[in-house]
Order: C-alpha cells, then structure tokens, then sequence
C-alpha cells in the first residue's frame, strides 16, 4: 500500500501528541492499516519556535495552503483550535478531496452539520473522536455501540480542566486562581480559559453527544449553561459535610420528542460514582431503553489521552482509503430530526 501523508494543522499540546503516537507506534499503525503513516507537513504560527518534538524544519510552515492545497497530502489532522478560518481551512480540505480528522469541539458544535454534509459531497471522512472526553471513545460508542438501542439519558464529567480544579479545591482546600494556572501549565484548558471554566466548553461537548446519542440536531445556543467560577471553596467544604461532592455535570434527557440540555455546578451523592471522578478525568454515563445503565471513564485532557483519540481516528481514516469505502461509514453519522428543546 502506498504511504498516507498526513498534514498537521498546529503542533502545541494535543500535536505535539499525535508526532510522538505517529512516530513511536508506526510499526503497530503500519500492522493495523496496511500503510506506513507519515508527518508530511506542520502549519503554525510561528516557524522559529523551538518545539518539544524534534520536526524537519522543511516540513514547518506558516502557510496553510501547503497543506491543504497540496496534492501530496491525503489526510489534514487539525489540532489548531479556533471557529471560523479554522472552519474555512476544513472546508477547503475537504473540496480538494482530503480527509480530515479534528479535536475541535467549538467547530464541531457550531458547525458540524456543514462540515459532515461537505465530506458526504466529497465521498470524504471526517472524525472527531478527541473532541469528546480526550481519551474515552464516547462518540464512537455512541455512534456504533449503541445503535440498537434509544438512547434517553447522557450525563458527565466532560471537562477536564474544571474537574481537575474542582478536586483539587475538595481534597486540598486549594485556591482556585492557582489550580486554574495548574491545569493551564498541563496543557489541559483551552488557549482561552473562560470557556473551560464558564462551562462553554462542556456545554459545546453535550451538543455533540446529545446530537449523536439523539440523532437530533440539537444547538448549542439550546443548552442551559452554567459555569464553576462563582463556586466557592465554602460552596465545596459545606457540600462535603452533608455528603456530596461539586461537579460540573453535564445532562442531557430526551423524552418523545423534547430534548433538554444542561451544564451547571451540581451537588453529587458521594455514593455516586461521578463523584469519585477527580483530576482530569471525566466520565459519561449512558442510559439507553435497552442496554440500561452504562458508564465510561477516563483521562478527559492533555497531551497523550487526546492524541490516543486522535491517532484512532487517523487508523479509521486509512483503513477506509485503503478498503475504499470512505464517507460511508462513521463520518456522517447525522441522520437527525431537529426536535423541539425542552423549556429550562
Ligand atoms: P495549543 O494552543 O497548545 O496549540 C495550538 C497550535 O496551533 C500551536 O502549535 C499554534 O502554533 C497553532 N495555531 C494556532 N492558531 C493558528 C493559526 N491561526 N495558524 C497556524 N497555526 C495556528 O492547543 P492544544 O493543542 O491544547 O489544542 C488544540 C485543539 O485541540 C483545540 O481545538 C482544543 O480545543 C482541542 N483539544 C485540546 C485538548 C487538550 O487537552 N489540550 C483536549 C481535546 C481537544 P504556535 O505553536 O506557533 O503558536
Ligand atoms: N479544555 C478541555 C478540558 C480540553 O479541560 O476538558 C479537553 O477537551
């Protein structure tokens, strides 16, 4: 099989990642995709910094159509965050025949309907597995797992970066200025931090798994939103003592055809067993009429987890080309109905 070059769309924490899976695991990919897998190309903004994995300065560039213009390319991973030129990037990608593979949940949320009708017009595929819960394969389990069943409840920890201060601030009686900077220094929270901790960024997550879990088209601009910064290390300590535990949960309920969506601060039984999700961790649980209850668990950040995902989803992608069966499986999973959102 001829080789699949791949072109990296930013090389901070998560791309940093996906080189260091790419490179040390290639005999394993090789073995499972029939193809060795190459880092072809890098874009970021500045070419001159000094990386943490050691890169080809020819491969560096600033210039993105040298990725997805170009014809060598097969594959464009895009780990450089942002909506609406990352957006227009994507689409290009896409119309010149490139898969894609993406850990953004801003642009999946906002626009993943678009950019999943695209790749079905372009027979492309797009995954987006590391856009969900880092580490845990949540989207592809909801996606194939349960495809069987009518899935009514998803509840969870989808935010690493809170639930890493949230414990933190629990079991340490730690500040919560100086655990945010912690999980900033992990690689954990977004480039903008606001939307980790105002809940944007769980609430972005919950749009996708309630869109796939309901095969409904559910908003973002639907979803009930609440963040931790206005939770106080009192808040914490006096919950402790009447026995539940603060977590920024995520719920999203379907009943006929109402969908509610949520993300706030909640009091959690410490007998429960999100309540003993703590670090970066995260956790969903699934509740489907069939199967009943499920949970999944997992590192929700950082670098190596997220890459896991990513990586994943690149063996998906060059299983497909060489089976040719692209954009017919997986990527375009959105068969929805838009039902109504329930009142908040
Ligand atoms: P970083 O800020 O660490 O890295 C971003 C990279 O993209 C940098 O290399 C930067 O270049 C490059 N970049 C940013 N904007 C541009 C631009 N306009 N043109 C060219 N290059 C650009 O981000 P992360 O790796 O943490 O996150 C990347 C994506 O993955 C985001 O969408 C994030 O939400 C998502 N994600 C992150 C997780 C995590 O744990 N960090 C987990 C799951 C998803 P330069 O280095 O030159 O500045
Ligand atoms: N900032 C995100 C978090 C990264 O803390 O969960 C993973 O999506």
């Amino acid at each position: 099989m001829k080789p699949i070059k791949i072109g990296l769309l930013g090389l901070g924490t998560v791309g940093t990642g996906v080189v260091r899976i790419v490179e040390g695991h290639s005999e394993d990919l090789e073995r499972q995709t029939g193809s060795s897998i190459i880092v072809e190309k890098v874009l970021v903004q500045d070419v001159s910094k000094l990386r943490a994995v050691p890169i080809d300065p020819d491969k560096m560039t600033d210039q993105p159509d040298d990725i997805i213009r170009n014809p060598e390319i097969d594959v464009v991973v895009e780990v450089m965050g942002g909506v609406e030129q990352t957006k227009g990037y994507i689409l290009e990608a896409l119309e010149q025949g490139k898969h894609v593979v993406t850990a953004n949940k801003d642009l999946m949320a906002l626009h993943g309907p678009e950019i999943l009708a695209k790749a079905a017009e372009k027979g492309c595929d797009v995954f987006y597995e590391a856009s969900v819960a880092g580490g845990i394969p949540i989207i592809r389990t909801l996606i194939e797992g349960f495809s069987s069943d009518r899935i009514t409840k998803i509840m969870g920890i989808v935010n690493g970066t809170t639930n890493y201060i949230l414990s933190k601030m629990s079991q340490e009686g730690a500040a919560y200025a100086d655990v945010l900077k912690e999980a900033q220094g992990l690689g954990y929270a977004e480039s903008d931090p606001t939307s980790d901790v105002e809940g944007l960024d769980a609430a972005r997550k919950m749009t996708i798994l309630s869109t796939l879990g309901f095969h409904s088209e559910v908003a973002l601009a639907d979803v009930k939103v609440r963040g931790i910064s206005k939770v106080s290390k009192e808040d914490i300590q006096y919950g402790k003592k009447l026995g539940y535990e603060v977590k920024l949960l995520g719920i999203a309920e379907r009943s006929d055809d109402l969908i509610s969506v949520s993300v706030e601060p909640t009091m959690v039984k410490t007998s429960h067993p999100l309540a003993s999700v703590n670090g970066v961790f995260n956790a969903v649980y699934v509740y489907g009429e069939a199967v009943g209850e499920t949970m999944f668990y997992g590192p929700g950040a950082g670098e190596m987890p997220t890459a896991t995902s990513i990586v994943a989803d690149l063996v998906a992608v060059v299983r497909n080309m060489n089976l040719g069966v692209n954009g017919q499986r997986g990527s375009a999973p959105y068969r929805v109905k838009k039902l109504a959102a329930a009142e908040q």
